[in-house]
């Protein structure tokens, strides 16, 4: 069934985002050394990589000619969310590099966590990686405590945390720890990209999108209809009859297994997505809301998780974090395997604990934090309909805005909304990778949200 593909994506969001991380982490340090002779121009006033010893973190910190304060990206995005933001990004070749003009340290500070430690460098001496929500939430903010302890002249700056994809869970969940934790941190927000925030919403949401944007057929649509709906009311999601479970599970099927790139529905989908078919096609029996079933499947080994995200081509970025010097540079040590933009492991032993962030945001929101959620409009693994339900459904009463363009570069960039503290903002024609695929209005609406003035 569908519902069990998209489970299996958001475990994978997991190892990727965090990957996309590292991949910032790396690239940055790749500087230090110059193994691929890129800009050597670029002089940042404090570049460093190394491991905080919480369950052994990798964290890279840089500091430019910031202008603004500190903000801890945690990447749970898709695949390659991070190599935009960072200052340099990995040319085809795999080999060499190039500036990326748009880089979010041009205005802050950047630490970048990759987590949960076994995706991307990061390791851990026991060989224990099955974790959960929680507790990536509190080792992360173990690692956090650990660099603030060390730099402690940060402590001052403003902080703000992002996370994408699953970091729709990581970014708040962390969040809340360091709003009441004891370490003295200067938190202002967080923001979430393209974020799973609830999953229910995610997937009803999800069928009207793909409807609105022509995937399902006039057939299909009716018959979901008078499955699913009655007086007026629609469950996608969670419907006790089994002719709608079938018909929701043919129009997933068709946005995860029918050739589109989920991640990107105007882009097309690199390596044409055959090997992702066969691989997903024999778990479309299986629902996902049986994780039970699913994890047993995971274990017999069935699926693996170790597979590139579908129409991702990340050859480059595993080329380039695999060539010796660049390892070296990095200080990886050399028991570590080569660097893969997922981890099985990690995913397979992963144990989700929140259906929805509801109430982690409600409790964010009522200490006076600011919010961003924002969304490539053209992604379906976390749709925008489904974060703007969710932003809504928060009840937050007070709308400071209404719901409005954004210009950027004289042309609208997306839609927004502010809601007291908190704003939907959607990113026009853009995918579940915002910084990747739409660099400029991503920085400018970095920039808006941190220094707390208008889209
Ligand atoms: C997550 O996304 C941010 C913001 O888009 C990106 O800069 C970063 O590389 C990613 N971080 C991690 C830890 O994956
Ligand atoms: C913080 O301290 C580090 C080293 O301890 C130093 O390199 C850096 O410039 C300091 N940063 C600020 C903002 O003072
Ligand atoms: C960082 O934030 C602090 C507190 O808001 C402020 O005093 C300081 O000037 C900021 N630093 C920079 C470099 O903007
Ligand atoms: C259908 O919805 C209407 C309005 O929402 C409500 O008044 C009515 O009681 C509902 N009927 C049934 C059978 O649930
Ligand atoms: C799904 O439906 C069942 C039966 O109607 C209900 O008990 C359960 O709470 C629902 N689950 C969710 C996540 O909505
Ligand atoms: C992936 O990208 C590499 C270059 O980075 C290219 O050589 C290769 O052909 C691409 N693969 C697919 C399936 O597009
Ligand atoms: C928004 O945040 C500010 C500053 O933290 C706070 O004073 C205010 O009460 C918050 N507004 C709402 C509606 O929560």
């Amino acid at each position: 069934e569908f519902s069990l593909s998209l489970f299996c994506h958001c475990s994978s969001f997991i190892q990727v985002i965090t990957v996309l991380s590292s991949l910032i982490v790396y690239l940055f340090l790749c500087l230090l050394s110059l193994p691929s002779g890129a800009v050597a121009e670029w002089r940042p006033r404090l570049q460093l990589s190394g491991w905080i010893p919480v369950r052994e973190w990798t964290v890279s910190c840089e500091q430019a000619n910031c202008v603004h304060n500190y903000t801890c990206t945690l990447n749970h995005s898709g695949s390659e969310t991070g190599r935009v933001v960072f200052v340099f990004q990995v040319n085809d070749d795999g080999a060499t590099l190039y500036e990326n003009a748009f880089s979010w340290n041009k205005i802050a500070n950047m630490l970048y966590l990759e987590s949960p430690a076994g995706v991307g460098y990061s390791y851990s001496d026991d060989h224990e990686y099955a974790t959960n929500d929680n507790q990536v939430a509190d080792d992360n903010y173990k690692a956090l405590q650990s660099f603030f302890a060390k730099f402690p002249n940060f402590t001052q700056n403003e902080f703000f945390i992002f996370g994408e994809s699953y970091g729709g869970i990581y970014a708040p969940t962390l969040s809340l720890r360091v709003a009441t934790g004891k370490t003295k941190i200067n938190f202002q927000g967080f923001a979430v990209g393209n974020g799973i925030s609830s999953f229910a919403l995610n997937d009803q949401s999800l069928i009207h999108f793909g409807y609105y944007h022509g995937l399902f057929g006039e057939d299909l649509w009716r018959d979901l209809n008078i499955n699913c709906c009655n007086n007026g009311t629609c469950d996608f999601y969670n419907s006790s009859s089994e002719t709608c479970r079938i018909m929701v599970n043919r129009a997933f099927s068709i946005v995860y297994n029918s050739g589109l790139n989920e991640y990107a529905l105007y882009l097309d989908c690199e390596g044409s997505g055959k090997s992702y078919e066969r691989t997903m096609s024999h778990l479309f029996k299986n629902s996902r809301r049986n994780s039970e079933k699913l994890k047993v499947i995971m274990n017999k080994g069935r699926l693996s998780l170790n597979e590139v995200p579908p129409c991702i081509n990340s050859t480059a970025q595993m080329n380039w974090l695999n060539r010796g010097d660049v390892r070296k540079a990095l200080h990886i040590p050399d028991i570590l395997p080569p660097w893969d933009i997922c981890s099985d492991v990690v995913g397979a032993a992963y144990t989700t604990l929140y259906a929805t962030v509801k109430d982690v945001y409600l409790k964010l929101l009522s200490l006076g934090l600011r919010a961003l959620v924002y969304n490539g409009d053209t992604d379906m693994a976390c749709n925008f309909l489904g974060d703007r339900w969710f932003v809504e459904d928060l009840g937050i009463k007070v709308a400071l805005t209404r719901y409005q363009t954004w210009i950027n570069d004289d042309q609208v960039a997306g839609f927004y909304q502010r809601f007291g503290n908190i704003t939907f903002l959607t990113v026009k024609g853009a995918g579940h990778m915002v910084p990747q695929w739409a660099p400029s209005p991503a920085l400018h609406m970095f920039q808006s949200f941190i220094t707390n003035s208008t889209y």
